[in-house]
């Protein structure tokens, strides 16, 4: 009776076994302050010109004269419109604001999409990544098998990314249907260049492939050569679906908002995906609040873009801190320029997960192994910009002060 693709999902979620050992360790060392660069969530307040916004649309519903009940499934035109314009149009980019559909985050989006396609896909996904990609494919019965030992599903193609390969995906041997990118990536904070992400783009196009482009982190790219959105490249309109979210770049990561782009022009065997991810999010989603579309509204105003690009700067300051730090202490590190995440290399032959315990308990300071995010991330440690300026230098710090290996 029960969907038993679920049961073949391993047990104990990465950050549930890391609050079990954080807590233990604050059990056993009260007096200890425990330093947390883990959690990939923000610290700084929503922004004011953002938080006004929300206000207004709050007084606004409270009278009869501008309540609002549901939202439009696909998104407010005022939000839509301004994204169009805003993320794309102004990039160059030709997406219209009907091929923008409002969400409630990336974590939804870029876990449903998977819906509109086949049972007997082959998805691709980089390794280390965000697990949503796979977990939401397992789910859904197209994983195949989990191998402990390894890590991998059998039916999933893996794209590792690693210091081997400068963290830039090669083509699979296998042509995937499904291909997720996620640039800038979590958790290596790495990207590509522009020109090897228009490889891709033709790659797909040439196979028929699509891509499920995640850029929820596209605020922090600082490089000129870094593509902002896929749809910089040429041919994306028939290969990719971007999706977006408003938690890193203006901190909602609790008050849920986020969009998804599927062009008119994409289409395969013959039925265009526009209209199949309108009839899912018609179905399923009722809509984004209006007070929260407002709020995102808000962030693309001048006062909005000039307050979420000094809480950036705050994050990315952060990032060049520990990057800094970590290499004075001789650590080999990557990402932290066009990210908000620093991926170092564990030690000698130091595990992912040996690495998390020295760190906690040598100079209790929090991070994220990276074998947690795929096979590919173990001997990896992730770092997060996301925490106050004055406990990133501390921890650096210690981390500093503190032989590990
Ligand atoms: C790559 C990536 N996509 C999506 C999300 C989730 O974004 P949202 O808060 O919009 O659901 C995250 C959050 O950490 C992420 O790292």
């Amino acid at each position: 009776m029960i969907n038993t693709n679920y049961q073949k999902l391993p047990g104990s979620y990465l950050f549930s076994t890391i609050a079990k050992k954080v807590k233990e360790y604050q059990g056993q060392h009260p007096d200890k302050e425990i330093i947390r660069l883990g959690i990939g969530d923000v610290t700084q307040p929503i922004a004011p010109s953002i938080i006004a916004a929300m206000h207004q649309a709050v007084d606004e519903m409270g009278d009869a004269a501008t309540f609002r009940g549901y939202a439009p499934d696909l998104g407010y035109d005022f939000l839509r419109e301004t994204i169009a314009k805003q993320d794309y149009q102004a990039r160059g980019c030709q997406i219209a604001a009907d091929e923008i559909f409002v969400s409630d985050g990336a974590k939804s989006d870029s876990g449903n999409i998977q819906e509109i396609f086949a049972e007997n896909i082959r998805i691709a996904v980089c390794d280390p990544v965000y697990p949503v990609y796979v977990d939401s494919n397992v789910m859904a019965g197209r994983c195949g098998t989990y191998d402990e030992k390894t890590g991998m599903w059998s039916d999933v193609i893996y794209m590792p990314c690693t210091r081997e390969n400068q963290f830039v995906p090669a083509f699979p041997k296998e042509v995937p249907d499904l291909i997720y990118l996620c640039l800038p990536n979590n958790p290596s904070g790495t990207t590509i260049p522009k020109s090897a992400l228009q490889d891709w783009v033709d790659y797909a196009n040439r196979n028929g492939a699509v891509i499920i482009y995640d850029a929820a982190y596209e605020a922090y790219i600082t490089e000129s050569n870094v593509a902002h959105s896929i749809y910089e490249c040429e041919g994306a309109r028939t290969c990719a679906i971007e999706i977006r979210s408003f938690s890193k770049n203006a901190g909602f990561t609790g008050v849920r908002l986020g969009f998804t782009v599927v062009p008119k022009d994409l289409k395969r065997d013959g039925v265009a995906l526009h209209g199949m991810w309108a009839r899912r999010h018609g179905t399923k989603f009722n809509g984004a609040p209006y007070i929260i579309q407002r709020a995102g509204e808000a962030v693309y105003s001048t006062e909005g873009q000039k307050e979420i690009k000094e809480q950036i700067a705050y994050y990315m300051r952060n990032a060049a801190t520990i990057k800094k730090g970590l290499l004075d202490a001789g650590y080999e590190v990557y990402g932290g320029v066009n990210a908000p995440y620093i991926w170092l290399k564990t030690p000698g032959q130091m595990t992912s997960w040996a690495f998390f315990d020295a760190l906690l308990e040598k100079a209790a300071v929090v991070g994220t192994p990276g074998s947690g995010f795929g096979p590919s991330g173990e001997g990896y440690f992730r770092l997060t910009a996301f925490g106050s300026y004055e406990n990133t230098q501390k921890a650096l710090e210690r981390i500093r002060t503190t032989p590990l290996s």
